[in-house]
């Protein structure tokens, strides 16, 4: 039978998030019914709500979540009432053609619940990012719950289960950054930060922290930022080439997603340097480079869909890191709030007050 629990609704196009009385039903084969303990607010939850997504209103939002198995469906062997899990938004298929070239962090058939939650008239909900996780019970395909140590608390866990693994893995598995690197990173939400924690666990030798406020430039500097910039006060390109004993950074990473901060990162790459793309831009932005530029700085353009991620793979690794005091977690979490205070949390992050609020169930 449907439970009936609260969930946060976004009913359309910039229209301000409610909670509603969502129906989650039993899971059935393959899926799993997960209770959250706790979910982040993710920029990417705003894109939805903006509409930058797409129109597949309404959205049940919240993707940033851990919590604990409830009940799974037939079929199910790997997970069972009482694991502590992650979220993720990468059930690898196993049988696409990405998969079978051993590259299943591009798999395009990944899966997610079959049955939709909905609204009490039954309107079937949308979950942001197939998961849906701003409530207090949420449906997902059972290869999207990640077991991870359960020592760590479910408000840090759930980070990696979007922006904190999205920034770690554009540094990390998309940047390829290594030890000695130089790097730079534009835009210091959780995002970035995460970015910029990625670079130090890698062993990057500088490691240049970008935004427009000052206070998010000190945040970056306790994740690892070596140097900042002000990008109201200084020209970005050639500050970071100022740093970087005039070269440019080996690689540059966008967690910002616009036009102006990509054409930043590509000028401030090293030649042969690579600039990432893991900020995500709304279908309306476009981008104009002199292809001879393209062609005669050489090196690369990455885009980083969740930080190339495998979450089997990455998740119980970057949780024990935790553990052990290798990787501040906790550092991203500027406040726990309620379901009822996403709309205010929507608001603090789009004026740079905070870093990650985590809704705590
Ligand atoms: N690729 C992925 O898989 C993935 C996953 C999660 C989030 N994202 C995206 O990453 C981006 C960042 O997410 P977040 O949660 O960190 O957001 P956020 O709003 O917390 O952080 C963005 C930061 O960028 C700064 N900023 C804005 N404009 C800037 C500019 N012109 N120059 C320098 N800094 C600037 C802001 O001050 C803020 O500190 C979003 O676009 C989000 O949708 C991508
Ligand atoms: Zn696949
Ligand atoms: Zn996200």
């Amino acid at each position: 039978m449907a439970q009936a629990v609260n969930g946060v609704v976004a009913a359309g196009r910039g229209a301000k998030v409610t909670v509603e009385t969502i129906l989650v039903p039993d899971p059935g084969p393959g899926e799993a019914l997960v209770k959250v303990q706790a979910c982040g607010v993710c920029h990417t939850d705003l894109h939805y709500r903006e509409g930058g997504i797409n129109d597949e209103f309404p959205f049940l939002l919240g993707h940033e979540a851990a919590g604990v198995v409830e009940a799974v469906g037939d079929g199910v062997t790997d997970l069972e009432p009482g694991d502590f899990v992650i979220l993720n938004w990468r059930a690898v298929c196993g049988s696409c053609r990405s998969c079978l070239r051993g590259r299943p962090q591009y798999c395009f058939n990944t899966h997610n619940a079959a049955q939709p939650m909905t609204l009490q008239d039954g309107t079937p909900l949308s979950p942001a990012l197939g998961i849906g996780a701003f409530a207090e019970k949420t449906l997902v395909h059972s290869g999207q719950c990640t077991k991870v140590n359960p020592k760590a608390p479910a408000e840090v866990a759930g980070l990696l289960g979007c922006g904190v693994m999205a920034g770690i893995g554009a540094a990390i598995n998309t940047g390829g950054v290594t030890r000695g690197d130089s790097v730079a990173v534009l835009g210091c939400g959780g995002v970035g930060d995460a970015a910029i924690a990625g670079a130090r666990l890698a062993g990057a030798r500088t490691i240049i922290a970008v935004d427009l406020e000052d206070t998010k430039l000190r945040w970056a500097e306790r994740f690892g930022a070596t140097h900042t910039i002000n990008a109201r006060e200084q020209d970005v390109v050639e500050a970071i080439r100022a740093l970087t004993e005039g070269n440019g950074a080996d690689v540059v990473i966008d967690a910002v997603g616009r036009p102006e901060t990509f054409r930043q990162a590509f000028y401030a790459r090293d030649h042969a340097g690579l600039a990432v793309l893991v900020g995500v831009p709304t279908p309306d932005m476009e981008l104009e480079l002199p292809l001879i530029d393209v062609f005669s700085r050489g090196g690369a353009v990455k885009s980083s869909w969740y930080g190339d991620c495998l979450p089997s793979r990455d998740f119980p690794m970057l949780i024990d890191l935790y553990l052990q005091g290798r990787l501040d977690l906790g550092a991203f979490v500027s406040e726990t709030i309620g379901l009822g205070d996403v709309e205010k949390a929507f608001e603090d992050m789009h004026h740079g007050r905070v870093l990650r609020s985590v809704v705590v169930l």
